[in-house]
């Protein structure tokens, strides 16, 4: 009887461990996937520039016709400008970098 009830929590225990392993293969990594530039430019910027880039909300520069480089208009968003705060610590590397070719995109270059 007890070797049963030995044999039995085995079991229960390859059953548990086999959902857990399942549940964390199939666990989405955070970072999957391209970066929607987009989505996260009407999510973040676009209260000051407007979804166009053209708003020029309390201050904010029209980026259509925006003269910056590349690197200068990602060292505005990692530090920020005046009333433009900076987003270093709310945005992930790989999304400022798309949002440095998304402001260069709207701009025409
Ligand atoms: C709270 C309002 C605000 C938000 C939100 C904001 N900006 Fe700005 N942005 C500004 C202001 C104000 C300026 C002008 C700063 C100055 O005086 O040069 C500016 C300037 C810029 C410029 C420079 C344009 C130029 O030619 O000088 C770029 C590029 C830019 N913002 C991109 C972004 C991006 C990308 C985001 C989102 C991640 C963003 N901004 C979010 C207010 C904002």
């Amino acid at each position: 009887m007890k070797r049963k009830i030995f044999q039995f929590s085995f079991v229960v225990f390859f059953a548990l461990l086999c959902a857990w392993n399942f549940s964390a293969c199939n666990e989405q990594p955070k970072s999957s996937g391209p970066v929607d530039a987009q989505a996260i430019f009407i999510k973040r910027c676009a209260t000051c520039h407007g979804s166009e880039g053209n708003l020029q909300m309390s201050g904010a520069k029209n980026i259509t016709v925006s003269q910056l480089s590349a690197d200068e208009i990602k060292n505005q968003i990692i530090h920020g400008k005046a009333g433009m705060p900076p987003f270093e610590s709310m945005l992930t590397v790989q999304e400022i970098d798309a949002l440095t070719a998304y402001c260069m995109k709207l701009s025409g270059r």
